[in-house]
């Protein structure tokens, strides 16, 4: 897989997304190293889209804990349960957040974040294993075209 990434001009997000899952799938096929897949999908979704928060946190027994990430530094680790992370978790599944402020317990690691999109990431038994955590500092960003595609690029992640 060539280092350079391609993302088309001026293009709608659904277009980047396409542009994006072949590379994306090209990125991680063949390279058994999570941590890497990990930093390399966290990498091109940054240069793709810019946000201003965009990683993985990892279960780690009864938490979850901050793997590769692109943005401000952030919480080191969530509980089972807790803000928007914890409770994809738990609930095992993809929360659009478009007003954190609208969410109990929303864990806030940065003020400028004001809306967020949280995909569990599943192992091949179905048990999360991680969760891919976008933050945004605009609250007309983030929408179901994200949760499509991103469940699709966190699908990708043979884990
Ligand atoms: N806002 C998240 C915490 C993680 S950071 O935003 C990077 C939450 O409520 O779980």
């Amino acid at each position: 897989m060539s280092e350079h990434l391609f993302i088309p001009d001026n293009a709608a997000k659904q277009e980047v997304y396409e542009a994006l899952l072949p590379q994306i799938k090209g990125l991680v096929t063949g390279e058994p190293d999570l941590i890497a897949n990990l930093a390399n999908v966290t990498a091109a979704l940054h240069q793709a889209f810019g946000w201003l928060w965009v990683g993985f946190y990892l279960v780690k027994e009864d938490q979850l804990v901050l793997g590769p990430f692109q943005g401000p530094i952030a919480c080191t680790r969530i509980r089972f349960g807790k803000g928007v992370c914890g409770t994809a978790w738990k609930e095992q599944k993809t929360l659009l957040v478009p007003d954190v402020e609208k969410f109990p317990g929303h864990i806030a690691c940065s003020s400028l974040s004001v809306s967020e999109i949280v995909v569990p990431v599943f192992d091949q038994s179905g048990k999360v294993v991680a969760v891919l955590d976008v933050d945004s500092e605009r609250y007309d960003v983030l929408d179901e075209t994200d949760v499509i595609y991103l469940e699709k690029i966190t699908g990708l992640l043979s884990l």
